[in-house]
């Protein structure tokens, strides 16, 4: 295994900043907030962060919308934070993994600024424009209306497949592509471990502006799928494999084909991980999972590609909520992301089970309606939860007063614990970590399958349904990790309750 890069045996925790962990007090996250909680990841397990955007940003995306990619928006602190926070994560032994945005930036942005002074502004071709009087084409923007605003002083369109005040960049320009090379160097010779790249899908875009077609649901950002995106993903991946230790490109993919996202890691010269957001839009369904285990498999595995598992993440409703099922049905899940074949992703706060925040009216602030899933973390059982000021941007969760870190880590029983059981499982089973996946035959509403590397082998058992079971296994087995926590070192008694997951081992 020795040989193998760090992030084939990792796994990720999802840091979403603004609702991490408060350092001075103003209701917003920050990173010495997130240093003052690496203990926190370190006592859980997990391998690596990812840290979404603390850039410069007016925020109109909640820092998806860059003003400048290389410093640190005073809401979330300094460059001189994020090399503390560098520097003692790594001596934790964990990596970070920051996110980059190279499809749009800010209109607020020096370059977009210089771009829309004057038509023939040397930046002017930094970014998409087109004449008028009609819109281009008939796109639909991510979180709503046309992917077009007029820009009234210089007389043109320009493109944004994302807010009006995200506009989308020219990767065709070779300066344009130097400046972001120079952008994603600046946090390579910080020290970063790698970067979550943001939608990869959309870096180029057929400036012919077709229309998309009548009747099509999907925004064009969900759409865009292009061969030149190809070239520019393998001159990012020379700009990576010229730094050692290893550095991470981790692609978001946002097209709902497995087949089509595996086809980002090129032919191991493009991504290393990429996104597959199937999973994530697959039903709790047993056989759902299966066909998504499959597929994964055939599609990734042609690629020689290590598959990616998100459940969770910033953009859509908290699993545990779309599941429904309740806390048992979440530990169920937290079993089945942590024993797949891949990459699992952890995002803040479902090792705590929580839940959708309820979001009144007056408090929704995101413009892609995300806000219930961006809850502050709840760190203790005080009043304030752990967050030292004013109150905290957005709602809490649920029942924060017991579901919060501290109560949690002090009950043995509960769902954290779950997490880390399971993530010290995997560490010590080579089968968990980087094996081999078999789905196995099993009754409807369960999913069975096999990992094995070498003599080790791994059995897990995850019940879809709210129904017990009956699994007939070859051989006898040992429960090692039980999402409910009451079989743990006995043998496998050939049955599950509803909305129950175990992982078994081999007694033979
Ligand atoms: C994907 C990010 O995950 C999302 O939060 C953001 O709004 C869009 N890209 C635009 O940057």
């Amino acid at each position: 295994m020795s040989d193998e890069p760090w992030w084939k045996s990792a796994v990720f925790y999802q840091v979403y900043p603004r609702s991490f962990a408060d350092s001075d007090g103003d209701g917003v996250g920050d990173l010495e907030g997130i240093r003052g909680r690496l203990e926190h990841l370190a006592w859980l397990g997990v391998d690596a962060v990812w840290i979404c955007p603390f850039y410069r940003s007016p925020m109109t995306d909640f820092g998806y919308d860059v003003a400048d990619h290389c410093d640190v928006d005073p809401l979330f602190g300094t460059l001189e934070d994020f090399d503390r926070l560098l520097a003692e994560a790594h001596a934790l032994g964990i990596r970070v993994i920051v996110d980059w945005v190279p499809n749009h930036t800010s209109d607020q942005h020096p370059w977009f600024v210089e771009a829309r002074s004057s038509r023939d502004n040397a930046k002017r071709d930094w970014y998409l424009w087109a004449d008028g009087p009609e819109k281009p084409n008939n796109w639909k923007a991510a979180f709503g209306g046309d992917t077009w605003t007029w820009h009234e002083a210089t007389a043109q369109w320009y493109l944004h497949l994302f807010l009006p005040t995200q506009p989308d960049v020219n990767w065709r320009n070779p300066e344009l592509a130097a400046a972001m090379h120079e952008t994603l160097r600046f946090w390579l010779d910080r020290g970063v471990d790698g970067f979550r790249i943001d939608v990869v899908q959309g870096l180029t875009k057929d400036t012919s502006w077709p229309d998309d077609p009548p009747g099509q649901l999907l925004p064009h950002a969900a759409v865009n799928d292009r061969a030149d995106t190809h070239a520019i993903l393998r001159g990012l991946r020379r700009l990576a494999d010229a730094y050692t230790p290893d550095r991470l490109l981790l692609g978001e993919v946002y097209l709902l084909s497995t087949a089509t996202v595996a086809g980002y890691v090129g032919d191991g010269d493009e991504l290393h991980l990429a996104f597959d957001f199937t999973p994530l839009y697959a039903p709790w369904d047993a056989g759902a999972w299966r066909a998504r285990i499959e597929e994964v498999e055939v599609e990734f595995g042609r690629r020689g590609a290590w598959p990616t598992w998100t459940l969770s993440n910033h953009d859509n409703p908290r699993h545990r909520t779309r599941y429904g099922g309740g806390e048992r049905r979440a530990r169920a899940a937290a079993i089945l992301l942590l024993t797949l074949r891949g990459a699992p992703f952890v995002y803040y706060g479902d090792e705590l089970g929580l839940e959708e925040a309820e979001v009144p009216p007056d408090r929704v602030v995101d413009p892609g309606g995300r806000d219930g899933c961006r809850s502050p973390m709840p760190w203790d059982g005080s009043p304030g939860h752990g967050w030292p000021g004013a109150e905290p941007w957005l709602p809490w969760a649920p029942d924060p007063a017991s579901r919060n870190v501290a109560a949690l880590r002090a009950t043995e029983s509960s769902i954290l614990h779950l997490y880390r059981r399971t993530l010290a499982a995997r560490r010590a089973s080579p089968a968990l970590a980087t094996g081999a996946v078999a789905l196995r035959p099993s009754p409807a509403g369960v999913l069975a399958y096999e990992r094995t590397e070498g003599e080790d082998r791994r059995v897990v058992l995850v019940n879809f349904s709210a129904e017990p079971a009956a699994v007939a296994l070859d051989g006898r087995w040992r429960v090692e990790v039980d999402s409910d926590g009451l079989l743990e070192g006995e043998s496998f008694p050939g049955r599950l309750a509803g909305d129950h997951a175990v992982v078994l081992r081999s007694v033979d």
